[in-house]
């Protein structure tokens, strides 16, 4: 699925290139100390090079290509820093055209209301660009910004899927907030295989 710029407001919404290396950089090695359980701290700059960063996108061209993940970028408008991202990690196409739907601000950015400009927009990415016909967020029960955003975005909540995410060496519960392309005023996905 090929994968295109979207503006909102304040922001704008597309893949990621090589010249996006120093905002990314500056994005991932001077961000604030991790904020909260569900944050993360600054990566060494060691980890962060432009030979890696040149790996790593191309290595999301290839999930792409595969119809695996998609990955998009957030920038501000007005400065043109990236501010987070969010993504797609396929489920199923044939019968289901379904993905998980995930969402980061960067930390120093939080509070503006950027991810739920983002994260809004992003769902109608999701249905229009990638053909998708059921977005849901796995949010673990005690990221309280997470559920207040999915919340906001009008997303509606089907429960609580048991173990369903292996992270930190167990196997935890999340609770599942959906999507259909009704909620945001668009028509169903047809089903189509790869
Ligand atoms: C969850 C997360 C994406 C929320 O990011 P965010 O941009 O701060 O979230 P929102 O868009 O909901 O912003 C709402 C906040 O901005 C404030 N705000 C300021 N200006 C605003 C504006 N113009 N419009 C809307 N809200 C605005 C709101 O008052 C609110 O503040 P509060 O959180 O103190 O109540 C972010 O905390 C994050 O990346 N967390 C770590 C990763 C993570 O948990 N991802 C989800 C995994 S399931």
């Amino acid at each position: 699925m090929k994968q295109t710029e979207h503006k909102t407001k304040r922001l704008i919404i597309r893949p990621l290139k090589t010249s996006d290396y120093r905002t990314w950089l500056d994005a991932h090695v001077y961000g604030l100390p991790r904020q909260s359980k569900w944050d993360r701290d600054p990566y060494p700059a060691s980890e962060c090079t432009l030979k890696i960063f040149k790996n790593i996108l191309q290595e999301y061209k290839g999930l792409a290509g595969k119809d695996d993940y998609y990955r998009y970028g957030i920038f501000q408008k007005k400065t043109k820093v990236l501010v987070g991202l969010i993504d797609f990690n396929i489920y199923d196409r044939s019968d289901l055209q379904f993905a998980n739907y995930g969402y980061r601000i960067h930390n120093r950015h939080w509070g503006n209301g950027f991810g739920s400009e983002a994260a809004a927009m992003g769902l109608r990415i999701g249905f229009k660009e990638l053909k998708l016909n059921r977005l849901e967020a796995a949010i673990n029960l005690d990221n309280k910004k997470s559920i207040k955003m999915v919340k906001v975005l009008g997303m509606k909540k089907e429960g609580i899927r048991k173990k369903f995410w292996y992270e930190n060496g167990k196997w935890v519960d999340h609770l599942i907030y959906v999507a259909l392309p009704e909620d945001v005023g668009l028509n169903s996905q047809m089903p189509f295989k790869k």
